[in-house]
């Protein structure tokens, strides 16, 4: 008596026991790796605040399309820093521009790499918002939610005529799925995919990538169209109206301090779910690292698995090359 007859510990005597329960595994091809290619430059730029990480010049691109591929990786979502920037973010409609080249050049290397782009103005705006602005009556100035879905269709169907599989809208205007899809269907690419970043939080996790991509709002915040990280609820909604306007996937932003955020849509909603480990998460670890604090490949697998088990089917990670090399 007094003795437990149930022991869990049973099930974890052995490594092999172990992996014979566990319930979420990680694979290479759960990751999407997310670049940034720079049209100025000749050779890769490293990025300060994200060791490992680069911005590319476009002469890499067919290269580093055959090393991800031959790392185990099979998705990548690409984000462009052109050449000059102006208010309305003209230059993100330029087919010469650094996305559709990226695209072109990593299609034509390796045909069967899912390619995704990012579709957002706020790294061809001088301002850097995620859209077109407009003079409010008290002489501020706001994002014009209608006047942005323009701008962001027709750089929807650039990416798509350059080859994208997959177009992904980050700016969080209300519509732009609809205004997006339709854009697409009459333009001919009904087969291209629409990865919606449904749910995506005014985070203070993005730091690092404002660098990353030159794209950091040059006054005011992006409060005002980034969702509020206190609401859950609301995430639902979002991801429901993105589903009903006819997303193909969805996504979750930031990952981390929003798993029970990727559980409740899992819940909500039958379309694929991914999360973006983003760039203030991935310094954090690195920052860590450095310092003697944590084991910096542990704690990473940790982090992957935990998205998952939230909830996710795959992952947008800049760790994506590194845990793919340790799954093997
Ligand atoms: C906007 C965009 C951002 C990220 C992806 N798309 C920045 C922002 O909203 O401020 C952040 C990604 C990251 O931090 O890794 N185009």
């Amino acid at each position: 008596m007094g003795f437990p007859t149930i022991r869990p510990r049973r099930l974890r005597a052995t490594p092999e026991l172990r992996a014979l329960v566990r319930e979420t595994t990680l694979s290479p091809k759960d990751f999407v790796y997310p670049m940034f290619f720079n049209a100025a430059l000749d050779a890769p730029r490293p990025i300060s605040t994200m060791p490992g990480v680069s911005q590319q010049p476009l002469s890499a691109a067919r290269e580093l399309a055959k090393s991800i591929k031959e790392r185990g990786v099979s998705s990548v979502i690409l984000f462009g820093l052109p050449k000059t920037k102006d208010e309305r973010g003209n230059s993100g409609l330029d087919p010469d521009g650094p996305v559709p080249r990226a695209i072109a050049e990593m299609k034509a290397a390796v045909p069967d790499l899912v390619v995704m782009a990012d579709v957002c103005v706020d790294e061809y705006t001088d301002h850097g918002h995620c859209g077109i602005l407009r003079q409010r009556r008290d002489g501020e100035w706001e994002v014009d939610n209608d006047a942005t879905l323009e701008q962001l269709s027709k750089m929807s169907v650039l990416f798509a005529k350059a080859g994208a599989d997959v177009v992904a809208p980050s700016d969080m205007m209300d519509g732009r799925v609809a205004a997006i899809r339709t854009a697409l269907d009459s333009e001919g690419f009904t087969n291209t995919t629409l990865l919606s970043y449904a749910v995506k939080y005014a985070s203070g996790f993005y730091g690092p990538f404002r660098e990353a991509a030159d794209c950091a709002p040059k006054f005011g915040d992006r409060a005002g169209y980034q969702m509020d990280p206190g609401n859950a609820r609301e995430a639902l909604r979002e991801a429901a109206l993105d589903e009903a306007e006819g997303a193909d996937m969805l996504m979750v932003k930031p990952a981390l301090s929003y798993l029970d955020v990727i559980r409740d849509v899992r819940k909500a909603s039958n379309l694929p779910l991914g999360a973006y480990n983003v760039s203030g998460e991935y310094a954090m670890l690195h920052a860590a690292a450095e310092r003697g604090m944590i084991d910096y490949k542990r704690a990473m697998m940790e982090v992957l698995t935990s998205i998952r088990r939230a909830g996710a089917d795959f992952i947008l990670t800049y760790h994506a090359l590194e845990a793919a090399e340790l799954l093997g």
